[in-house]
Order: C-alpha cells, then structure tokens, then sequence
C-alpha cells in the first residue's frame, strides 16, 4: 500500500540523495511518475494539489496512487510510494485527504506570520501524526505562482528561525525558500539561476539531518518550450533551476524536490506534436498515449541527473 514519507527521508538523507516529488492530475500522469520510478528504482510521492484533487476528485485521486503502487508491484517493483497533498491551505482540506486516504500531507502557512504559521502547522500535525500521515511545513515565501496565490517577491528562510518552527510543530519536515520559484517562469535568459546553497548549509547546521524540502524546482527544459512553440504554442523564454544546483541540493539534507511544471510541459509538448504532425488524429490515446511517454522518458532522466536516487 501507499506508505508515509518518514522512512524514505531518512533513508534519503543517510545515502544523500533525495525523493522525487511528481504532481499529477490524471491517470496518464500517474502511470508516467510510477513507471519511471519503477524502472529507475526510485522511490516516489506522488503529489496532489488542491485543484488536483478538485480535477480528479477526491474519489479518483487516491484510486490512481492506489494503482500506481499495483503497476510498480505489477512490474516486479518494491518501491515505496508515498501519496502526499501538496500546499494544503487548511485542516478542513488536510481532514478530507486523510480520509480519502492519503499518507503523507503539507499544510502551507508560509504566507502567515511566525506565530500563525507555527499555529496552524503544529495543529495538522496533532492531527495527522494520529493517522500515521507524515507532515510538511513551509518557512519563507517562494516567488511565482501557487495555486490561486502569487506572490510576487521571495523571502529567503531565515536560519534563526528554523529550530524552533520544527520544534514547535513537529513537523516531519520543512519547505524551505533558497531561490527556486513556482510555475514556468523562474529566471531571465541570462540571468544567473542560482540558490542560495550558503542558507541551505545554514540551516543543516541549526537543524542537522531533518528532512528539508525544495518546491519550484523545474528546469524549464528549452526542448519542451521549444517544441511547443513548434507545434504553435506559446510560451515565454524563461529558464528553471539548473541539475547542477539541484544535485548538490539534493546530497545535502534536502530529502524531497518538487517537480510539476516541467512535467506539464513535456505532456503538452507532445500533445502538440502529435496533433500537430497529425492533424486527422483524434483518438486521445495517441497524444495521451504520446504526452504520457514523453513525460515518464524525461522524469527518469531526472531521476539520475537530479535526484541521485536511482537503485535506492
Ligand atoms: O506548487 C503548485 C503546483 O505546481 C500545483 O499547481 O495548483 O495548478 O495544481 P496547481
Ligand atoms: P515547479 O513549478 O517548479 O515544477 O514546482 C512545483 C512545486 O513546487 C509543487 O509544489
Ligand atoms: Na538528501
Ligand atoms: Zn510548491
């Protein structure tokens, strides 16, 4: 069955490497993070916003975790695969998945103040920690875009504060701001897309081996943004946070990297090529079919360069 995320962090931390943390929003999304996960070897959470599972409903989204974990078992797999709601604004909401079955939820305070943010975390964990489901927290703002909220500058994490957040709320682990931003548009071409590695470090050391989590970490691949340009698309020139940056990230204490975006942008490059290339095709297998490939290839090349946690 679907597993919480305090053993795969633990076990990422100790080997330094980190979890992927995929977003989907249909069966084909699912089926591409759980096979290429499986045929890497990797263990996998696979995520869920809130209107995720307002698309699929509450009903579906934990039916498609559920068979993802049968299709890993299926393929001869014994990777452990975590069911998480990602951003969660809320206890009601928090409630809702716990119940419809997820193992593992993040409650996203980061837009209150210290105290509030600290109030409402440590509230869904006494509640979630009864159920076994492990929790996420967030410290810092993120530039870009989440859910309906876009905040349009960041605010690095600040290091004081991280012991005594994790303290208080027990959470299991902690979102942290350190220059990844949400969404399709991160950095200028040409600007320097680096994060900040000397905060991150900082906080390890105010916090040694706790599970630290980075969001907004598409690469933003220019073959996708390309592609869809191609195929009559647009979209704004604009690059993501580099491997490099995330590989040393993901050595670190960062146990959990969050890609969405540059999954999105596979499913739809390839969508675009096939009807492009195809225009009499109307049977939705064929680009489906096509976008689910395209997004499972790319994930398992992520896997190695990214998250280092092939063979775990
Ligand atoms: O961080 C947000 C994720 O990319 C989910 O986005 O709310 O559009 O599903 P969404
Ligand atoms: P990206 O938009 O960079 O893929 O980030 C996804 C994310 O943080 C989901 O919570
Ligand atoms: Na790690
Ligand atoms: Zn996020």
């Amino acid at each position: 069955g679907l597993t919480n995320t305090k053993e795969m962090f633990a076990k990422a931390n100790k080997e330094g490497y980190a979890v992927p943390a995929f977003n989907f929003n249909n069966m084909e999304m699912a089926m591409a993070i759980v096979e290429a996960c499986a045929e890497m070897g990797s263990p996998v959470i696979l995520q869920c916003s809130k209107g995720a599972l307002k698309y699929m409903g509450a009903d579906v989204a934990p039916l498609l975790a559920k068979a993802a974990v049968d299709r890993a078992r299926n393929m001869g797999s014994d990777i452990p695969v975590a069911l998480h709601l990602d951003h969660g604004p809320d206890l009601e909401t928090v409630k809702t998945c716990i119940e419809a079955g997820f193992s593992s939820v993040m409650i996203d305070g980061s837009h209150y103040d210290f105290a509030k943010n600290i109030q409402v975390s440590k509230e869904v964990v006494d509640y979630a920690h009864q159920f076994d489901v492990s929790v996420e927290a967030e410290l810092g703002v993120l530039a870009g875009i989440e859910d309906d909220v876009k905040a349009e500058s960041h605010t690095y994490t600040n290091p004081d504060e991280v012991e005594e957040f994790v303290t208080k709320t027990g959470v299991d682990s902690l979102a942290i701001a350190i220059g990844t931003s949400h969404g399709a548009h991160k950095f200028k071409p040409g600007e320097d897309p680096k994060l900040r590695l000397d905060i991150l470090k900082e906080i390890e050391r105010r916090i040694p081996g706790f599970p630290i989590v980075l969001h907004g970490s598409s690469a933003v691949p220019k073959q996708y943004t390309d592609m869809i340009k191609q195929y009559g698309g647009e979209v704004k020139d604009a690059i993501g946070i580099p491997d490099s940056e995330l590989r040393k990230a993901a050595s670190s204490a960062v146990a959990k990297i969050n890609v969405d975006t540059d999954g999105r942008l596979a499913f739809t490059a390839a969508i675009r090529r096939v009807l492009g290339t195809s225009p009499k095709e109307f049977d939705p297998r064929k680009y489906l079919g096509a976008a689910k490939e395209e997004m499972k290839a790319y994930y398992k090349t992520k896997i190695v360069d990214v998250f280092g946690s092939e063979g775990a």
